[in-house]
């Protein structure tokens, strides 16, 4: 079945009372200690995500959805959102199994990572037979078509996978992609921008969880895309790992983070017995790093994984949590909180003296909400993502204005709805993101045509 963006809402409006049910629970999968006891409720506390790898055939599971929708906060699809999956004959595109995906991610308030636009492995038969300028236009055809059918959904589209050789080289992968031209990489990065301007834009491999030949190679690419204004937004780590990272895991993640990038761990699994501890290990070294925006593990259960009999996920084949479950829950807790209330120090109280007129009293913790915005924007477009933060008070519902510069024009929208498209625009939450904790956030965007620059923004509780 083809889905439509209506169809898609339809859906997600249908599941408004499941999304409304999720919302509560991941309010109370915080304790009284303020430990939170989920994955993606702990990762939230550092304005992280949690998230797994899915597959569109088990979505029929209910241990595995159980698990699904307690504990994460992020999807990636595993094999239906690549090119064999979503263009098996040249120009006929399928969108099924990925829409099953992010069908099933909005109607539960979670967010996609878009897996993966090209990669030299999963080509449909028909690429893989051919070369030179005609693959290179259905290269890019099918990054327009796909990125465009998920335009406004995606948190961040893997756009280009796997494209440097493992080895000593630092040199990119001999493929037939990559015969088309060493620019390949960064003209479909390029074309997912202009098909999806809201959508974070990564490159994605495995073997560069340390400084070595390979890391350095793409660090050096991701340098030059920074220098020459290629849009590039994130790197993704894939650590498929065999115990302990590197001891240099942290500092290759944060050596890419200041080239102004984001950095995401993207398929995560621990073969080996030391297991527990490298799952720490990788999650200690994520929330160290400011710009480390998350962790996926590649799969839910360990009957789940593609590395058969290596039992390398956090939960068991019954779906119960394992030792190494712990280990990352207790590492997310540990991360430092955003919107960390400043510790007050305590005052010698004074003697009260003669009785004063008492004043109105002042709200020591105002309640509400505040809204900041961060800008991303382009010679005559931008896309604006809004963080909106509870104040003191539980939020059961928000509703931001943004005043938006003469001129520019709002052209589409994501987790809010807008009355209004030009000036003073009035955003309200949707179904599944009114309910934020006390000193939590939330975020939405949108899309715009036009300049931004000056925009302001206010909160209030609805
Ligand atoms: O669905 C068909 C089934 O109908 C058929 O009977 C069976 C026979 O081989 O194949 C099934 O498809 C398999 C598919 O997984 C679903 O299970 C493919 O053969 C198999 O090649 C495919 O493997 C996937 C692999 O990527 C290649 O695309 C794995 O599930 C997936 O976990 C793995 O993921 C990759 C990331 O995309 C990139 N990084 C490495 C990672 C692990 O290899």
């Amino acid at each position: 079945m083809k889905m439509t963006s209506r169809s898609l809402s339809r859906a997600a409006l249908a599941s408004a009372f499941l999304a409304t049910t999720l919302g509560v629970s991941l309010v109370l999968a915080t304790s009284a200690t303020g430990a939170a006891s989920t994955l993606g409720a702990a990762a939230a506390q550092s304005g992280r995500y949690f998230g797994a790898a899915v597959a569109a055939g088990k979505l029929g599971d209910s241990t595995y959805v159980n698990i699904l929708n307690r504990e994460f906060t992020m999807i990636t699809p595993e094999n239906e959102m690549k090119w064999d999956a979503t263009e098996p004959n040249r120009g006929q595109f399928n969108y099924s199994g990925g829409d099953r995906i992010l069908n099933q991610a909005v109607s539960t308030g979670k967010r996609v990572r878009g897996h993966a636009l090209l990669w030299y492995q999963q080509e449909p038969g028909w690429a893989q037979r051919m070369e030179g300028s005609d693959l290179r236009q259905a290269m890019m055809n099918h990054v327009t078509q796909v990125a465009t059918h998920y335009k406004g959904k995606i948190y961040a589209w893997d756009v280009v996978n796997e494209a440097f050789a493992d080895g000593g080289s630092g040199g990119r992968r001999d493929s037939n992609l990559q015969r088309t031209g060493n620019d390949w990489i960064e003209a479909a990065f390029r074309a997912a921008r202009a098909a999806d301007p809201a959508a974070k834009l990564c490159y994605n491999d495995y073997n560069t969880d340390g400084v070595n030949a390979k890391s350095t190679g793409i660090y050096n690419m991701v340098k030059d895309f920074k220098s020459r204004g290629v849009p590039i937004d994130c790197v993704g780590f894939q650590s498929h790992l065999s115990g302990n990272p590197p001891g240099d895991y942290q500092a290759n993640l944060q050596r890419f983070a200041d080239l102004g990038v984001e950095v995401q761990i993207t398929e995560l699994d621990i073969a080996g017995s030391n297991q527990a501890n490298a799952y720490g290990a990788v999650t200690r070294a994520c929330v160290a790093v400011a710009r480390c925006a998350g962790i996926t593990t590649w799969g839910i259960r360990d009957t789940d994984s593609w590395r058969t009999g290596e039992n390398p996920l956090l939960f068991d084949g019954n779906g119960n949590k394992k030792a190494a479950y712990n280990s990352v829950l207790d590492a997310l807790n540990a991360a430092t909180p955003t919107n960390p209330t400043t510790p007050t120090t305590p005052t010698t109280p004074t003697t009260p003296t003669t009785p004063t007129t008492p004043t109105t009293p002042t709200t020591p913790n105002p309640s509400g909400c505040s809204a900041s915005v961060s800008l991303n924007s382009w010679n005559g477009g931008f896309v604006a993502t809004v963080k909106v933060t509870a104040g003191s008070s539980a939020l059961n519902g928000w509703r931001v204005t943004t005043n938006l510069p003469s001129g520019a024009a709002v052209t589409s929208s994501w987790s809010a709805s807008n009355s209004g498209t030009t000036g003073s625009v009035t955003w309200s939450n949707v179904s599944y993101n009114g309910t934020v904790a006390a000193g939590q956030s939330t975020e939405f965007g949108f899309q715009g045509t036009g300049s931004a620059e000056g925009i302001t923004s206010t909160c209030a509780a609805s």
